[in-house]
């Protein structure tokens, strides 16, 4: 079967018949070696991924902004402009990530009235007293109502910094420039803003879309490797909760993934925030199907909260919760033992745990309750019908639940 270029993962990767795509891809992309666009699925075939700078135009009734993918996001003075503001700019960023990035930033904004913010390290740090800190550099700088801020960094620096553009003077321009890939795939998209409080994560906060994502992945070659995994542990989880076929590309395409390669890089980014995006746009104030990216969360904020802040990553806990969430899926007769192993199996070649530590049911139980998903004094989950199809519900057998606890954290 003859199949035209342009039918080759304009937005998806697409499984397609190797002597197909090797045609394809010798015309596509003469000179960046087969080994790069091709990654083998099996006997004669091969998934086929397209070059390395990506676009997503996020609709939102009527509003409107654009998430840029690829390397030299940063050094692209004309693809920035076009999304910021013509008043001064600010950026907030913090003692890690500053140091590496905003010489670039500051060389490629050269001429304009850019003032910096560079916060301590740490998401103990993402608190009011430091939000009262952006708002001084904010008055500072004489940032108004034309201005924006640019948040570099990842999902605390984003989290805060779009959380100061919400409420100075009502709300100014937020452009995210993520630099993890929890913040490429997750925190930067869906207009969450946030800082913490004593009671709880993320208690004090706003909705408030960015004006514009560039997620630069040259800035990646500097993310630790357990960062990255963690933030594999997001990227995972929307092949299970929405694309099977998604799934398919990342167990084939795991150890590019891993190795950092950079067409890989892009379209898993690319694919995640294509399936964030078309949840938040079906219920940008989470009601409804927006709870499905929440799958391995509830399971993940009790290991969070038991194992102590900071002793696991939130996307290791997640990968863990997403384990114990297919199991209890098992139990409810939804996956087979088949699909559970593969879930297993994922998460571990992604360098992820797959086992939580044993912090009691009862104790278990308890921290799920506190979740924000409660309604009605009942924990909703986040379960898999199938690997690809996640549900959000109060309605499972209970027994289900507290037999995975049972056999995984008593
Ligand atoms: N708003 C949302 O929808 C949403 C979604 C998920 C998570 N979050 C929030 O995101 C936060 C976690 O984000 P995170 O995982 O990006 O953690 P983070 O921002 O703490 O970054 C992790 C570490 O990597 C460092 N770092 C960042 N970029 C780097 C780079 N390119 N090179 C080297 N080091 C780098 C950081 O300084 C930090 O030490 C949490 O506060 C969470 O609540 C928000
Ligand atoms: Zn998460």
């Amino acid at each position: 079967m003859p199949i035209a270029i342009t039918e080759l993962g304009h937005q998806r990767a697409v499984p397609i018949e190797l002597a197909a795509a090797q045609r394809a891809a010798g015309e596509q992309d003469r000179g960046r070696g087969l080994e790069r666009v091709l990654a083998p699925l099996g006997p004669g075939r091969a998934w086929y991924t397209r070059p390395a700078m990506q676009r997503l135009d996020i609709e939102l009734g009527d509003r409107r902004y654009p998430i840029l993918i690829g390397p030299g996001r940063l050094l692209d003075r004309a693809a920035l402009e076009a999304t910021l503001p013509r008043g001064p700019l600010l950026v907030v960023t913090n003692a890690t990530v500053g140091p590496l990035y905003l010489p670039r930033l500051r060389a490629t904004l050269a001429g304009r009235t850019l003032a910096e913010c560079v916060l301590p390290d740490g998401e103990q740090y993402k608190t009011l007293a430091t939000l009262d800190g952006v708002f001084d550099a904010l008055a500072r700088a004489r940032v108004n109502r034309d201005g924006a801020i640019l948040a570099l960094g990842g999902g605390v620096v984003g989290d805060l910094a779009g959380f100061a553009a919400a409420c100075w003077q009502r709300g100014i321009a937020c452009v995210q420039l993520p630099t993890t890939l929890l913040a490429q795939v997750d925190s930067s998209v869906g207009g969450k803003t946030a800082v913490n409080h004593a009671a709880g994560k993320n208690l004090i906060g706003a909705f408030h879309q960015p004006s514009a994502v560039h997620a630069d992945l040259d800035t990646l070659a500097t993310l630790p490797d357990r960062e990255l995994r963690a933030g594999l542990a997001e990227v995972l989880k929307y092949g299970f909760i929405r694309d099977a076929e998604f799934l398919d590309w990342l167990d084939a395409n795991l150890a590019r993934l891993l190795a950092r390669d950079p067409e890989a890089l892009a379209y898993a980014i690319h694919r995640s925030c294509a399936i964030k995006a078309e949840l938040v746009a079906l219920d940008e104030r989470e009601q409804g199907p927006r709870a499905l990216l929440n799958l391995g969360h509830t399971f993940g904020h009790a290991i969070e909260t038991a194992a102590g802040y900071g002793e696991w990553l939130h996307g290791e806990a997640v990968a863990t919760g997403t384990v114990l969430a297919a199991e209890t899926s098992e139990r409810l007769g939804w996956l087979t033992s088949t699909d559970v192993a593969r879930v297993r199996d994922l998460v571990a070649r992604a360098g992820l745990p797959t086992s939580p530590p044993r912090i009691g049911v009862e104790r278990a139980l308890e921290l799920m309750s506190l979740d924000k998903k409660v309604l009605g004094g009942r924990v909703r989950l986040v379960l898999l019908k199938s690997l690809g199809q996640a549900v959000v519900t109060g309605d499972y057998d209970d027994r289900a639940l507290r037999a995975t606890l049972e056999a995984r954290v008593a």
